[in-house]
């Protein structure tokens, strides 16, 4: 949909013209995966699909949300905004963002009447609820006048996700969709929000994200649990070492030496893998300002290897493109991408074998799943922004 398309839509939701138009992108992260919530390192860059927010002011004190896809508006009243909706309603991601600047202490007075759309794939696993959060944050900044920083916008994401949604997520979506910019990828220490913006300048190699269709479940409890289980390893590290702040922070060499003081065999093995993905994050960062782009693949294969076999979160639909994928001459890497159980895979593929990778992965998928896969050329865009 384009802009006036969707200003069209707005008229003949509310009777009346947009006043403002935002817009916040989805993600794809290349490597560093279940590492943000530990205080480790990502790599994520901004895509050029996201979510567009349409808003005008309204005199009766209500937030009025609609969303393209349903048919309803959704009134929220301006006292009742720091209440959730019932469980797993779409508007609680957006309201989740508005409480959280009532809870920093801003007084919401004006109603606003909100038309959102979004072109995210559906369950795909590239931060489709980020981008909501985001672009709510970004808008509501901007009119409210509170001037916070792009990282305290995506802070009041995550907030949203944690209090209104219920998923304990770390950082790396919401600050992606925030921070991103064309052509870069953040690279983010999630301890101290450090970032720094590396250009991916790849030559003859697409960013190919390829969609199982199966979709992911992130409120499934699946991914409470792992953040559970990192806890724990930590937890019980700290017997041995008391000033350890998070799991990120140990090298390889010294998780070996402390290791056995986890004695849950499946929080041991969550650690590990999570020890191991900082360790190829900096090593893969390293690769690509070297122009080693053959390093970074393989890196990103060790990646995927260890989210299925010590992390556990890829399974049948996943584990199958990116072994498909493995099988391809001109694949330099590929591995799921974000939180997992379902969603995207990532992969850098040399130009030439493009459609070779879309018709064997296509192929062999169908067959092995039943599931017709999607691809798309990944366009590296910038973060959140008004477009009018
Ligand atoms: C989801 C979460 C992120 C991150 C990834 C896994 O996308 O929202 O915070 O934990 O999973 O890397």
């Amino acid at each position: 949909m384009t802009t006036s398309q969707l200003k069209q839509s707005f008229k003949e939701a509310y009777g009346k013209e947009a006043e403002y138009v935002f817009f916040s992108p989805g993600r794809v992260n290349l490597i560093g995966e279940h590492t943000d919530y530990n205080g480790g390192f990502v790599f994520p860059c901004a895509l050029s699909f996201g979510t567009y927010l349409l808003m005008a002011k309204n005199d009766d004190k209500v937030l009025n949300f609609k969303s393209l896809n349903m048919p309803q508006v959704t009134k929220v009243a301006l006292d009742k905004i720091t209440t959730p909706l019932e469980k797993n309603h779409w508007v609680n991601y957006p309201l989740g963002c508005i409480a959280q600047f009532v809870k920093r202490g801003v007084e919401i007075t004006q109603g606003y009447d909100m038309l959102i759309w979004g072109n995210v794939p559906a369950g795909a696993g590239l931060s489709s609820s980020a981008a909501l959060e985001v672009v709510t944050a970004y808008a509501f900044n901007e009119l409210l006048g509170t001037g916070y920083d792009r990282t305290e916008l995506a802070k009041i994401g995550q907030a949203s996700e944690h209090e209104f949604a219920g998923v304990n997520c770390g950082i790396m979506d919401q600050f992606a969709s925030a921070q991103g910019k064309k052509d870069h990828a953040i690279y983010l220490n999630c301890d101290t929000m450090q970032f720094e913006l590396v250009p991916v300048k790849l030559d003859g190699i697409k960013v190919v994200i390829s969609n199982t269709h199966s979709p992911h479940k992130l409120d499934s409890g699946a991914y409470n649990d792992r953040v559970a289980q990192c806890h724990l390893a930590l937890e019980q590290l700290r017997t041995v070492r008391p000033n350890l702040k998070n799991l990120a922070e140990l090298s390889e060499a010294e998780f070996k030496q402390i290791e056995s003081a986890i004695t849950d065999e499946v929080a041991h093995r969550r650690a590990r893998h999570v020890v191991g993905e900082v360790q190829r994050t900096k090593d893969a960062v390293e690769a690509l300002r070297k122009g080693d782009v053959e390093k970074f693949g393989k890196l990103m294969c060790e990646s995927h290897v260890s989210l299925r076999d010590d992390y556990e979160v890829t399974g049948l639909h996943l584990d199958t493109l990116a072994q498909e994928a493995w099988k391809i001459k001109g694949v330099i890497g590929s591995r799921m991408t974000g939180g997992g159980f379902g969603g995207c895979t990532v992969s850098l593929v040399k130009d030439e074998a493009i459609d070779e990778f879309k018709q064997k992965v296509g192929k062999a998928y169908k067959e092995i799943t039943g599931i017709d896969a999607d691809f798309y050329v990944a366009e590296i865009s910038d973060g959140a922004r008004r477009v009018e």
